[in-house]
């Protein structure tokens, strides 16, 4: 459905809501954007003053699979009919078998891999830490400038960006370097730490929050003869990556090169939370048994919605459809960079494109011109959101299977957006 707007942004039924969430949510819990959804389906949120959006956020990159897709439906509404929660780790069932071994298989590893089920990306990420420590009975963990591994205590130390994820939250937790983002090359000259002591390095493909920067192929390469060379396990954090965003199943499938251990989470099920590590089975064995877990990790419903996710994604194709988005997004933004000298660039993989705002003075990021570009294109119609260190970066994460016509009408939105705002 393409995107129609009705009333003011937000409407007098948001408006309400704002005012009530003000007396009863939590202010820290923020909403980038300030209408309340009352429908979704496809590409499309719709608000409850019926305003028609088209979703470049798709739920800041899990609904790769598109809002109330009917497979996925169908298989949540089957599963709930038959058991919602028996626990894993009480009275196991082989649904969790089942996607453990799908994933395994989906994995760009050679070697043999097992999965443990979590239920955020942030839980993903802390337990591919405690497996690498057990494995190599080290403590150190190795992270990149500009990297987002989540909000909990070890995730949040891991993260690079201060305000407003690690704003008076301190002290971090401690054994945790950091590296520049290898965006072009891995630079490891001044190095403030002993590599031997480090159990595992974790690189997302694609800075995501960060500012949607890739990873140079030559930077990858060099990273995996790092890890081999002192004996430390790469993990890839795909959290944000997987899930045929950049135009593979997962990025690092356009590397050439394999990590020991994948976290996922986000598109995995389709919106259900749900997080996964996946890693070389001699590595995964490695945590004792009760060392990893949780009361809702693997949960059978988002079990159930996650291989239909895998179904959707290769039966739709949606990988590859990835790629002709992103190309779409790309062509449009170089054609009116001209008319924007605040367009930086627009870079990224597949559909996981950032378009980069500066001041053209200077060169010099600029938020507060991202932040009009996001508000004109809401009350347009698009919701989008915006990532980067410094806040100037708009980024697509869109249903890969949007359609044309939304397709073509939220691409026009963003440019008048960019030209405009
Ligand atoms: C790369 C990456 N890792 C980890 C996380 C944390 O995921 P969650 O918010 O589900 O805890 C995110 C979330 O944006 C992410 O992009």
């Amino acid at each position: 459905m393409k995107a129609q707007i009705k009333t003011d942004i937000p409407g007098p039924k948001s408006l309400e809501l704002t005012s009530r969430r003000s007396k009863s949510v939590a202010n820290g819990h923020g909403s980038v954007c300030g209408v309340y959804i009352d429908k979704a389906e496809g590409s499309n949120l719709i608000d409850v003053d019926g305003n028609v959006f088209i979703d470049f956020a798709g739920g800041i990159g899990t609904m790769n699979v598109g809002h109330s897709h009917p497979q996925i439906l169908g298989a949540i509404k089957k599963q709930i009919t038959q058991f919602i929660h028996p626990c894993f780790t009480v009275a196991p069932y082989e649904l969790y078998i089942k996607l453990a071994k799908r994933l395994s298989d989906l994995v760009p590893i050679t070697d043999s891999c097992k999965a443990a089920f979590f239920n955020s990306g942030a839980e993903a990420v802390e337990n591919a830490v405690k497996i690498s420590k057990s494995y190599t009975r080290r403590n150190g963990v190795l992270v990149f400038s500009h990297g987002f591994h989540g909000r909990t205590q070890m995730t949040m130390s891991m993260t690079y960006k201060e305000d407003p994820y690690k704003k008076g939250f301190g002290p971090f937790v401690k054994n945790i370097y950091r590296l520049d983002f290898p965006e072009k090359k891995l630079d490891l000259s001044n190095l403030k730490f002993d590599p031997n002591t480090i159990a595992c390095l974790v690189i997302e493909p694609v800075a995501g929050e960060g500012g949607f920067i890739p990873v140079s192929k030559e930077a990858m390469v060099s990273i995996r003869k790092f890890c081999d060379k002192y004996s430390i396990l790469m993990v890839a954090d795909e959290v944000q990556t997987g899930f045929g965003r950049t135009g593979t199943l997962f990025a690092m499938e356009q590397f050439g090169v394999e990590a020991d251990i994948f976290t996922l989470a986000k598109s995995i099920a389709g919106g259900l939370p749900l997080s996964a590590v996946i890693g070389k089975s001699v590595i995964m064995d490695a945590a004792h048994v009760g060392g990893i877990g949780g009361t809702y990790g693997g949960n059978p419903v988002a079990c159930a919605a996650a291989l239909a996710v895998l179904d959707v994604m290769e039966e739709e194709n949606l990988p590859e459809r990835s790629l002709f988005i992103g190309s779409i997004i790309c062509k449009n933004i170089n054609s009116i960079k001209d008319q924007c000298p605040w367009i930086g660039g627009v870079r990224g993989l597949g559909a996981m494109q950032g378009i980069v705002i500066i001041n053209p003075n200077n060169g010099e990021a600029d938020k507060e011109r991202t932040s009009r570009i996001h508000r004109y294109a809401l009350e347009k119609g698009l919701i989008m959101i915006t990532a980067g260190t410094y806040g100037n970066i708009i980024r697509t994460l869109m249903p890969l299977n949007i359609g044309k016509d939304e397709l073509n009408q939220s691409v026009k939105i963003l440019s008048d957006a960019l030209i405009n705002a």
